[in-house]
């Protein structure tokens, strides 16, 4: 789609750039128009270095001689998102005044607009500009309503504008692009497990969670509700389809499996769990009272298998496997031993793969004996690409 954005001049503004990336990672163009006293606010700069596109601020340029047509940046659009729309430019659209090339051409637009309103509460909260807000809304404008939060003066209600991957999500909610997995319940689990020795030691590994969480925002992204189950990490997720439940021992993850599972649609088990436990933890700090000391473990129970077993005909569930010799035999012996669609195996001995890093190479193996080999890429990128690959096979 051609996605046209007019930035007015809101602090906000400095989430734009992150939108464009967002957008044209997704397949969109986009074009920027900046109303003059937003470039304070933004680099027209790195608007045109992301989009690709000259940035268009005035009818015509002093210095270059340079024109711009507002009907034809009208005609371009299949949608003007203005983002972040201050109660001046709201006030000017509802009142079809025309002194600025942004105003120009939204009076030219044939498709939809979008407004994205972002200032400070009191002002959100003004009469004129809620009445601003419906004259626009009744001349057939969508709005994308701020979030609330801490604004820019150091208040806290609602005038935010919200994040740009909030943002591009709602803009392609209005566009009725991707969300491949409205309806659809998803159970995400990520991170180690913590094992108790005694009351401060534990056993555990060094999984950062980063794949498991990327995983939630990219089914989120496609519209699914998820329930992350996230083990020890300092990760958090701020996405409104994203409910994290902390979970610390292999056992916790257990009870909690059990409990979502029967109701989710879709299962990636991205955790990296503990397979032993210390079989009797002690309650108090053991003492360094003796020479040498044995730790006995015991197994605990597969959660993914156990999620396999149960699996329903509408259920599709992935795991992962991490190998350090025999990948491709071991995921396909696991795809059959614990009932999974899909096993994700980790490509190791490639430089930038493992746990703590922001990238990862993997490979597919699916259940009809097929697999797809993916390039080394950021873990945001293998997230994406695990969530394409659902939805193509459920
Ligand atoms: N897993 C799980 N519960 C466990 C152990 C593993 O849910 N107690 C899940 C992991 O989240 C992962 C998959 O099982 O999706 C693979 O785990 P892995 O430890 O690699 O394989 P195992 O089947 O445990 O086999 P092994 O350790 O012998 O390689």
């Amino acid at each position: 789609m051609h996605v046209l954005i007019g930035v007015s001049a809101g602090i906000a503004a400095y989430k734009i750039p992150l939108l464009i990336r967002l957008l044209i990672k997704q397949g969109h163009s986009v074009k920027v128009i900046l109303t003059p006293d937003a470039v304070d606010f933004v680099s027209p700069l790195v608007l045109s270095t992301l989009s690709k596109q000259p940035v268009a601020i005035e009818f015509w340029n002093r210095k270059t001689g340079e024109w711009h047509n507002h009907v034809s940046y009208a005609e371009w659009a299949d949608v003007l998102l203005v983002a972040p729309c201050t109660a001046n430019t709201l006030a000017k659209m509802a009142q079809g005044l025309c002194d600025n090339f942004l105003l120009a051409t939204f009076l030219s637009m044939r498709k939809r607009t979008i407004v994205a309103p972002a200032m400070d509460l009191e002002m959100y909260q003004h009469p004129s500009v809620k009445r601003n807000l419906m004259t626009l809304e009744k001349d057939g404008v969508m709005v994308i309503p701020p979030d609330h939060g801490e604004l820019a003066s150091g208040m806290v209600g609602e005038g935010r504008l919200p994040e740009p991957e909030i943002l591009a999500e709602r803009l392609n909610l209005h566009l009725g692009c991707a969300h491949k997995l409205i309806g659809c319940k998803a159970l995400v689990t990520a991170g180690p497990t913590y094992e108790s020795i005694d009351a401060v030691r534990f056993v555990g590994n060094r999984s950062s969670g980063k794949m498991g969480f990327a995983i939630a925002e990219a089914l989120a992204s496609q519209g699914a509700e998820v329930i992350l189950l996230a083990g020890p990490t300092h990760l958090n997720s701020s996405h409104p389809s994203i409910r994290t439940i902390s979970i610390e021992s292999a056992q916790d993850l257990l009870t909690a499996v059990q409990q979502y599972w029967p109701n989710s649609d879709i299962g990636i088990f991205a955790a990296a769990v503990a397979d032993y436990r210390p079989s009797e933890p002690s309650s108090q700090k053991i003492k360094k009272n003796q020479a040498q000391l044995s730790l006995e473990l015991t197994r605990t129970e597969d959660t993914l298998a156990w999620a396999g077993k149960g699996k329903q005909a509408h259920q599709f569930l992935v795991g992962f496997a991490l190998e350090t010799s025999n990948g491709e035999s071991y995921a396909r012996e696991k795809l059959v031993k614990k009932n999974l669609d899909a096993v994700v195996l980790n490509v190791l001995g490639e430089k930038g793969v493992g746990f703590n890093s922001d990238t990862n190479k993997i490979r597919i193996f699916g259940c009809d004996g097929q697999d797809c080999d993916y390039p080394l890429e950021s873990k945001v990128e293998i997230a994406k690409r695990i969530v394409d690959y659902i939805i193509q096979n459920k």
